[in-house]
């Protein structure tokens, strides 16, 4: 999968990028990271990319011509039209269904803006979803681009090592994910819970499942809201309610 993004800082988001997992899925051609400087378009002597708003008002506005095109030039590069995200608090809250969407697509190209925004006009010419990382607001979409970028190239084929990994993790099944443990037995007079050194495999999956009944309960209550709760699960979380 290829993403392109749109940046006045490249260099930000190659940084942040070229470690860990996401870096070796680049190492490997398993996904491919295209950042485009938009200030090597502007048509402007002094390279400017923005300019005061029209109507008045705080800041600077980034301006249509050389967002443009530096994204015909993706196109132009990928043959087709690329399909463009913008980074914006007035987006959609990207969630992991988002992620799952995306990682089936070939190519996309994130657009990342700054100062107080952009001219409204190239929006509507190239964007196709708008896409926030949360309700807050940042000075970039740089690292919301960089979210989106780690969060869909787990979900490409290979790129995890374990196919396993990326089904059971918190969101996947609607529940947030059960406690792990790993060696030693024994850490700080913390035991791993028996039944995990048990080899009963169907006894430690249900334990799982209740661990993770539990701790969304606690943690993410909106999220049973839209879970399909068997007998056995509401029985569970009433024997919770009442320890409580
Ligand atoms: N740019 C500024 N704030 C943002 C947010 N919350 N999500 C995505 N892009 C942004």
């Amino acid at each position: 999968m290829k993403f392109y993004v749109l940046t006045l800082f490249p260099e930000m988001i190659i940084d942040a990028l070229s470690n860990s997992i996401v870096g070796r899925a680049m190492d490997k051609g398993q996904i491919e990271l295209i950042p485009v400087n938009i200030r090597d378009y502007t048509l402007d002597k002094h390279k400017k990319v923005d300019d005061y708003p029209y109507g008045g008002g705080a800041g600077m506005v980034m301006q249509a011509q050389p967002i443009y095109d530096a994204y015909q030039h993706i196109c132009e590069e990928a043959g087709h039209k690329v399909h463009c995200v913008y980074l914006t608090p007035q987006g959609r809250t990207f969630q992991q269904k988002i992620a799952h969407e995306y990682a089936l697509m070939e190519d996309v190209c994130l657009l990342c803006g700054h100062y107080e925004g952009i001219d409204e006009r190239v929006l509507e010419e190239i964007v196709d979803d708008y896409i926030s990382i949360g309700d807050y607001v940042l000075t970039g979409g740089e690292l919301g681009a960089m979210v989106l970028i780690d969060a869909i190239s787990r979900l490409v084929p290979g790129v995890l090592h374990n196919d396993d990994s990326a089904s059971t993790e918190s969101f996947e099944q609607g529940l947030l994910e059960y406690p792990q443990y790993s060696r030693p037995e024994t850490w700080n007079n913390r035991k791993v819970p028996a039944i995990l050194l048990s080899g009963d495999h169907a006894k430690v999956d249900q334990w799982r499942h209740e661990k993770s009944l539990e701790r969304t309960l606690e943690r993410r209550p909106d999220l049973l809201e839209s879970y399909e709760l068997t007998e056995a699960d509401k029985k569970y979380l009433k024997e919770l309610d009442n320890c409580n």
